[in-house]
Protein backbone atom coordinates (compact mmCIF):
# COMPACT_ATOMS: atom_id res chain seq x y z
CA UNK A 1 0.00 0.00 0.00
CA UNK A 2 1.48 3.36 -0.94
CA UNK A 3 1.11 6.26 1.25
CA UNK A 4 1.80 9.61 0.07
CA UNK A 5 1.50 13.27 1.68
CA UNK A 6 -0.55 15.04 0.33
CA UNK A 7 0.05 18.50 2.51
CA UNK A 8 1.71 19.14 5.38
CA UNK A 9 1.58 22.58 7.34
CA UNK A 10 2.39 22.34 11.46
CA UNK A 11 0.12 19.71 12.50
CA UNK A 12 -2.13 19.23 9.99
CA UNK A 13 -1.54 16.81 7.29
CA UNK A 14 -3.34 15.09 4.32
CA UNK A 15 -1.84 11.17 3.78
CA UNK A 16 -3.43 9.23 0.27
CA UNK A 17 -3.35 5.36 0.69
CA UNK A 18 -3.69 3.28 -2.27
CA UNK A 19 -2.27 1.81 -5.23
CA UNK A 20 -2.68 -1.32 -3.59
CA UNK A 21 -0.34 -3.76 -5.36
CA UNK A 22 -1.49 -7.42 -3.51
CA UNK A 23 -5.09 -6.12 -3.91
CA UNK A 24 -7.17 -9.52 -5.04
CA UNK A 25 -7.95 -9.48 -8.90
CA UNK A 26 -11.29 -8.50 -9.81
CA UNK A 27 -11.88 -5.54 -7.08
CA UNK A 28 -11.59 -2.19 -8.03
CA UNK A 29 -8.69 -0.15 -6.68
CA UNK A 30 -9.24 2.66 -4.04
CA UNK A 31 -7.87 5.67 -2.41
CA UNK A 32 -8.08 6.47 0.91
CA UNK A 33 -7.28 9.67 2.90
CA UNK A 34 -6.24 10.04 6.29
CA UNK A 35 -6.65 13.97 7.33
CA UNK A 36 -5.15 14.61 10.44
CA UNK A 37 -4.82 18.09 12.75
CA UNK A 38 -3.73 18.30 16.03
CA UNK A 39 -4.39 15.37 18.21
CA UNK A 40 -7.16 14.19 16.25
CA UNK A 41 -7.81 12.35 12.90
CA UNK A 42 -10.56 11.58 10.13
CA UNK A 43 -10.37 8.57 7.48
CA UNK A 44 -12.21 9.45 4.34
CA UNK A 45 -13.40 6.47 2.71
CA UNK A 46 -11.95 4.42 4.40
CA UNK A 47 -12.14 1.25 1.88
CA UNK A 48 -13.46 -2.81 1.51
CA UNK A 49 -13.08 -5.04 3.90
CA UNK A 50 -10.67 -6.92 1.69
CA UNK A 51 -8.48 -3.56 2.51
CA UNK A 52 -8.99 -3.43 6.51
CA UNK A 53 -5.85 -4.85 7.63
CA UNK A 54 -3.00 -3.19 4.98
CA UNK A 55 -5.08 0.13 5.45
CA UNK A 56 -4.62 -0.73 9.46
CA UNK A 57 -1.03 -1.24 9.48
CA UNK A 58 -0.55 1.60 7.00
CA UNK A 59 -2.53 4.37 9.05
CA UNK A 60 -0.39 3.24 12.31
CA UNK A 61 2.56 4.62 10.60
CA UNK A 62 1.44 8.20 10.67
CA UNK A 63 -1.07 8.12 13.62
CA UNK A 64 -1.70 6.13 16.99
CA UNK A 65 -5.35 4.37 16.99
CA UNK A 66 -6.57 6.45 19.83
CA UNK A 67 -6.54 9.39 17.79
CA UNK A 68 -8.40 8.20 15.11
CA UNK A 69 -11.43 9.87 16.17
CA UNK A 70 -13.55 10.15 13.20
CA UNK A 71 -14.54 7.84 9.77
CA UNK A 72 -16.71 9.54 6.93
CA UNK A 73 -18.37 7.38 4.11
CA UNK A 74 -19.45 9.76 0.97
CA UNK A 75 -22.12 6.74 0.58
CA UNK A 76 -22.87 3.00 1.04
CA UNK A 77 -21.30 0.98 -1.54
CA UNK A 78 -19.42 -1.36 -0.75
CA UNK A 79 -15.71 0.02 -1.86
CA UNK A 80 -16.28 3.04 0.64
CA UNK A 81 -17.05 1.50 3.85
CA UNK A 82 -17.67 -2.55 3.37
CA UNK A 83 -14.27 -2.62 6.04
CA UNK A 84 -16.69 -0.77 8.90
CA UNK A 85 -17.14 -3.63 11.50
CA UNK A 86 -13.45 -4.07 11.75
CA UNK A 87 -12.87 -0.74 12.42
CA UNK A 88 -15.76 -0.91 14.74
CA UNK A 89 -13.73 -3.17 16.95
CA UNK A 90 -10.70 -1.50 16.37
CA UNK A 91 -11.89 2.16 17.03
CA UNK A 92 -14.67 1.53 19.36
CA UNK A 93 -14.60 5.05 20.22
CA UNK A 94 -15.19 6.87 16.41
CA UNK A 95 -17.71 8.29 15.47
CA UNK A 96 -19.06 7.54 11.54
CA UNK A 97 -20.24 11.21 9.65
CA UNK A 98 -22.38 9.81 6.61
CA UNK A 99 -25.48 10.83 4.86
CA UNK A 100 -28.69 10.06 6.72
CA UNK A 101 -30.12 8.48 4.26
CA UNK A 102 -27.53 5.24 4.25
CA UNK A 103 -27.42 5.38 7.67
CA UNK A 104 -30.25 1.73 7.63
CA UNK A 105 -28.22 0.42 4.77
CA UNK A 106 -24.71 1.58 6.54
CA UNK A 107 -25.17 -0.57 9.37
CA UNK A 108 -25.59 -3.68 7.68
CA UNK A 109 -21.62 -3.65 7.52
CA UNK A 110 -20.86 -3.92 11.15
CA UNK A 111 -21.78 -1.63 13.62
CA UNK A 112 -21.65 -1.63 17.39
CA UNK A 113 -19.38 0.60 19.19
CA UNK A 114 -18.71 3.38 16.65
CA UNK A 115 -21.94 5.95 16.74
CA UNK A 116 -23.58 7.27 13.36
CA UNK A 117 -23.34 11.07 12.98
CA UNK A 118 -26.11 11.27 10.36
CA UNK A 119 -25.15 14.39 7.44
CA UNK A 120 -28.10 16.23 6.62
CA UNK A 121 -28.69 16.77 3.08
CA UNK A 122 -27.35 20.45 2.93
CA UNK A 123 -24.08 19.47 4.58
CA UNK A 124 -22.33 20.33 7.65
CA UNK A 125 -18.65 21.41 8.99
CA UNK A 126 -17.05 19.70 11.40
CA UNK A 127 -13.93 20.09 13.78
CA UNK A 128 -11.56 17.50 13.55
CA UNK A 129 -8.76 18.57 16.07
CA UNK A 130 -7.73 22.77 14.85
CA UNK A 131 -9.08 22.31 11.09
CA UNK A 132 -12.45 22.77 10.21
CA UNK A 133 -13.39 20.33 7.47
CA UNK A 134 -17.07 21.03 5.27
CA UNK A 135 -19.26 18.17 3.45
CA UNK A 136 -20.11 19.40 0.64
CA UNK A 137 -23.36 17.95 -1.09
CA UNK A 138 -22.77 16.09 -3.77
CA UNK A 139 -25.89 13.92 -4.14
CA UNK A 140 -26.26 11.44 -7.21
CA UNK A 141 -22.75 11.66 -8.49
CA UNK A 142 -23.32 8.94 -8.38
CA UNK A 143 -25.47 8.15 -4.99
CA UNK A 144 -28.41 9.43 -3.99
CA UNK A 145 -27.51 10.95 -0.62
CA UNK A 146 -23.89 11.59 -1.16
CA UNK A 147 -20.88 14.45 0.56
CA UNK A 148 -17.69 15.49 -0.37
CA UNK A 149 -15.16 17.03 2.30
CA UNK A 150 -13.74 20.51 1.80
CA UNK A 151 -10.74 21.23 3.49
CA UNK A 152 -10.50 25.09 2.96
CA UNK A 153 -7.18 25.67 4.90
CA UNK A 154 -5.48 22.86 2.62
CA UNK A 155 -7.50 24.16 -0.60
CA UNK A 156 -7.86 19.81 -0.56
CA UNK A 157 -11.33 18.66 -2.22
CA UNK A 158 -12.20 14.89 -1.55
CA UNK A 159 -14.40 14.36 -4.71
CA UNK A 160 -15.76 10.87 -3.88
CA UNK A 161 -16.49 8.97 -7.13
CA UNK A 162 -16.36 12.28 -9.31
CA UNK A 163 -13.10 12.45 -11.26
CA UNK A 164 -12.48 8.48 -10.85
CA UNK A 165 -10.55 6.79 -13.06
CA UNK A 166 -9.80 3.00 -13.74
CA UNK A 167 -6.25 2.49 -13.79
CA UNK A 168 -3.83 -0.02 -12.85
CA UNK A 169 -2.06 0.30 -9.89
CA UNK A 170 1.18 0.94 -11.32
CA UNK A 171 -0.60 4.61 -12.49
CA UNK A 172 1.16 8.00 -11.60
CA UNK A 173 -0.81 9.54 -8.87
CA UNK A 174 -1.08 12.90 -10.71
CA UNK A 175 -3.25 13.93 -14.14
CA UNK A 176 -0.68 15.89 -16.19
CA UNK A 177 -2.83 16.12 -19.32
CA UNK A 178 -6.68 16.54 -19.69
CA UNK A 179 -6.68 14.94 -23.33
CA UNK A 180 -5.22 12.06 -22.44
CA UNK A 181 -6.79 11.08 -19.17
CA UNK A 182 -10.37 12.31 -20.42
CA UNK A 183 -11.16 9.27 -22.11
CA UNK A 184 -10.00 6.69 -19.13
CA UNK A 185 -12.75 8.71 -17.39
CA UNK A 186 -15.37 9.12 -19.91
CA UNK A 187 -17.87 5.97 -19.59
CA UNK A 188 -17.55 5.37 -15.61
CA UNK A 189 -19.28 9.35 -15.45
CA UNK A 190 -21.35 8.55 -18.49
CA UNK A 191 -22.78 5.35 -16.92
CA UNK A 192 -22.58 5.89 -12.96
CA UNK A 193 -23.51 9.58 -12.38
CA UNK A 194 -27.49 9.62 -13.13
CA UNK A 195 -28.30 13.19 -13.30
CA UNK A 196 -27.40 16.28 -15.64
CA UNK A 197 -28.91 18.45 -13.28
CA UNK A 198 -26.94 17.48 -10.17
CA UNK A 199 -23.97 17.22 -12.05
CA UNK A 200 -24.46 21.24 -12.65
CA UNK A 201 -25.39 21.87 -9.63
CA UNK A 202 -22.44 20.30 -8.29
CA UNK A 203 -19.94 21.96 -10.36
CA UNK A 204 -21.60 25.46 -9.62
CA UNK A 205 -20.85 24.69 -6.17
CA UNK A 206 -17.27 23.39 -6.12
CA UNK A 207 -16.24 26.76 -9.07
CA UNK A 208 -17.12 28.40 -5.75
CA UNK A 209 -14.26 27.15 -3.74
CA UNK A 210 -10.37 27.53 -4.66
CA UNK A 211 -9.95 23.78 -4.98
CA UNK A 212 -6.23 23.55 -5.21
CA UNK A 213 -6.65 19.55 -4.89
CA UNK A 214 -8.90 17.53 -6.08
CA UNK A 215 -8.49 14.26 -4.70
CA UNK A 216 -10.93 11.36 -5.97
CA UNK A 217 -11.49 7.82 -4.42
CA UNK A 218 -10.32 6.03 -7.64
CA UNK A 219 -7.15 7.18 -10.44
CA UNK A 220 -5.53 10.00 -10.33
CA UNK A 221 -5.39 13.30 -8.67
CA UNK A 222 -6.17 16.97 -9.97
CA UNK A 223 -3.59 19.96 -9.44
CA UNK A 224 -4.44 23.08 -11.46
CA UNK A 225 -4.97 23.88 -14.10
CA UNK A 226 -6.48 20.46 -14.07
CA UNK A 227 -8.63 20.78 -11.65
CA UNK A 228 -10.94 23.72 -13.76
CA UNK A 229 -10.15 21.14 -16.80
CA UNK A 230 -11.94 18.95 -15.55
CA UNK A 231 -14.66 21.16 -14.32
CA UNK A 232 -15.23 22.44 -18.07
CA UNK A 233 -14.97 18.85 -19.41
CA UNK A 234 -17.37 17.56 -17.02
CA UNK A 235 -19.67 20.44 -17.38
CA UNK A 236 -20.47 19.63 -21.01
CA UNK A 237 -20.18 15.78 -20.90
CA UNK A 238 -23.87 13.98 -20.81
CA UNK A 239 -24.04 11.69 -17.95
CA UNK A 240 -26.76 9.23 -17.05
CA UNK A 241 -26.59 7.13 -20.23
CA UNK A 242 -26.47 3.08 -19.73
CA UNK A 243 -27.61 1.58 -23.41
CA UNK A 244 -26.98 4.23 -26.70
FE1 LIG B 1 -19.57 4.59 -5.39
FE1 LIG C 1 -16.09 4.20 -5.73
Amino acid sequence: MLATVLYEQDDHRWIMFGRDANKPDGIIDTNQYLIQSGNQAILLDPGGIELFAPMLSAVLKYVPAEQITHLFASHQDPDIISSLGLWDQALPKAELYSPWLWESFIRHFGMESIRFRAIPDEGMTIQVGHTQLQFIPAHYLHSSGNFHVWDAKAGILMSGDVGAAMEPTDAPLWVDNMERHAPKMKKFHQRWMPSNDAKLDWIRRVRQLNVKVMAPQHGRLFKQPQVGEFLDWFETLPVGIAIK
